[in-house]
């Protein structure tokens, strides 16, 4: 990959996702924007092909473009990198064992033998993050049934093989903490400091290349900084239906944000300062219904209306019902914004990390690893797909925590969740109904649906 070409469209610094690149050959492959399957997303931002992001520091051949791909929400998708692996034969720089593979040792002698080994980036875009059991961890590894055969066997000194999604390397101005697990946010750092961290880890594990110099993590964290990525049309049926300005990345630019700018709950008591409407963009268009006399506007406006307000109980989340932020309640009633409250942008507004289940056991698919942690005090285990945030803090009560994400640009980037585990939108949706049930019935699901697709 060489060359970004620029489509000139009617506001300078706009990027169309589907901006053609030219790889090194000079043959024009068009990355066109198929991987959203609900219409055009675009990024607004200081688009710099010198930046150090699309440069190679003398690794594996890989750049940060690798695994954070504009035309596919700034991370990666399945249907990207089963035509990359096509177009290469699996030798394009993203398939690199070290953590591309499912394991470490797993043949990539032939076309066949990779298709198996990447399968996990091939199905769900996920990279495999090896990580140690921090040495005062209040847990240990009890077993690991891993289905590549990779941490099982050196059970003495594991390295944990956590597959996970690579999150999009846009939108970070609203950051309250980075990587899934906020192991480069320590709470003395600023998000900044963490991003210039986290850009020489990536270069030195995923591209295992040289550490960057102080100047050339700054010139990738300025870049990031400056993308700002969201949906800027949904089509429907044949209908294409441009999302205005308000919803426009331009704007999600100029959106103010500090940390915990908008949080629901203070030392334990509701925030009276709280604003429960976290998504404004499309309020111009509740109750209207479009010209063509259909109420697709109309239906994304009721969905931003759901995800702000309706209500439903929240209870066994760890990070949340055991928080002293929020009280410690048992139970609450809460809505999507209680999580995901970053004024029309939905990450958590402060560094907070929660369990919703997504990697409980009983949630388990065949392509990913179980691991038993066992209390070192109590005794008692548990079983996860991956501990999330306790293998940054080693804290029991941290299993399965994970970082609220933001929620702009999403329909670009399926699948969703660290893992991976939903394959599109409704799947979320319909997490979250068996999850806290919701109660929606079937024209408010198809709403809060039309309402993700536009972010
Ligand atoms: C092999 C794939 C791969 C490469 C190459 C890669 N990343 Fe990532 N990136 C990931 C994955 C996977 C995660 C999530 C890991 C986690 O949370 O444990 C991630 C997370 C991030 C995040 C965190 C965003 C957030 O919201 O917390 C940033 C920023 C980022 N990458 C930037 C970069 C930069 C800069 C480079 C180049 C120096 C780079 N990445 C190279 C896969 C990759
Ligand atoms: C209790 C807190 C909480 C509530 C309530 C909540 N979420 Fe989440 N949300 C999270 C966390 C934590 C994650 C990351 C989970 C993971 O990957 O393990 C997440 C992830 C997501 C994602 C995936 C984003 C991505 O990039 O993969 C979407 C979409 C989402 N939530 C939408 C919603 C909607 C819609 C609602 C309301 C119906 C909602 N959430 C309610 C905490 C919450």
């Amino acid at each position: 990959m060489k060359k970004i070409t620029r489509y000139s469209v009617a506001k300078a610094g706009i990027f169309f996702t589907a901006s053609v690149f030219l790889p090194m050959n000079g043959t024009a492959a068009a990355l066109r924007n198929s991987a959203n399957s609900s219409g055009i997303s675009a990024t607004f931002g200081d688009i710099d092909r010198r930046n150090d992001f699309f440069n190679e520091f003398g690794g594996n051949g890989r750049t940060c473009l690798s695994c954070h791909r504009p035309g596919e929400g700034w991370s990666i998708t399945p249907q990207g990198m089963r035509k990359r692996f096509d177009r290469s034969d699996g030798t394009d720089p993203a398939f690199r064992p070290n953590d591309g593979s499912n394991s470490p040792d797993a043949d990539v002698s032939t076309v066949d033998a990779r298709r198996l080994a990447y399968s996990a980036l091939l199905n769900k875009g996920l990279i495999r993050i090896g990580l140690p059991i921090p040495a005062s961890a209040e847990f240990t590894l009890t077993e690991a049934d891993d289905p590549y055969g990779f941490v099982s066997k050196d059970a003495a000194n594991p390295d944990l093989s956590l597959f996970r999604r690579p999150l999009p390397a846009a939108n970070l101005k609203f950051a309250s903490s980075v990587m899934w697990d906020g192991r480069e946010s320590p709470p003395t750092f600023s998000i900044r400091e963490g991003l210039g961290n986290q850009a020489n880890s990536a270069n030195t594990q995923h591209a295992q290349g040289a550490e960057l110099t102080a100047a050339q993590r700054q010139s990738i964290v300025d870049f990031e900084l400056s993308l700002f990525a969201s949906q800027i049309s949904v089509r429907d049926s044949d209908v294409s239906i441009p999302l205005g300005k308000a919803a426009s990345p331009k704007i999600l630019a100029e959106q103010r944000f500090s940390l915990g700018i908008n949080p629901p709950f203070l030392a334990g008591r509701a925030n009276s300062a709280f604003d429960n409407q976290v998504f404004k963009l499309f309020d111009r268009w509740s109750g209207r219904p479009d010209r063509s006399g259909s109420d697709r506007r109309a239906a994304i406006a009721r969905g931003q209306q759901i995800f702000n307000t309706r209500t439903f109980v929240i209870k066994g989340v760890a990070g949340l019902n055991d928080s002293a932020l929020f009280g410690k309640p048992e139970q609450l009633t809460g809505t999507c914004g209680t999580c995901h409250n970053t004024p029309n942008v939905g990450n958590s507004s402060s560094a907070l990390f929660m369990n919703t289940g997504v990697s409980d056991a009983d949630r388990r698919t065949g392509d990913l690893p179980l691991y038993t942690l066992t209390n070192k005090t109590t005794g008692e285990s548990i079983q996860t797909t991956d501990p999330g945030r306790a293998m940054v803090t080693g804290l029991w009560k941290d299993i399965g925590c994970f970082k609220v994400p933001a929620l702009r640009g999403l329909a670009a980037r399926p699948p969703y969740f660290h893992n991976g585990s939903r394959s599109e939108i409704p799947d979320v949706v319909d997490f979250y109904e068996t999850r806290f049930g919701l109660g929606l019935n079937n024209r408010e699901r198809l709403d809060l649906i039309s309402f993700l697709r536009a972010l």
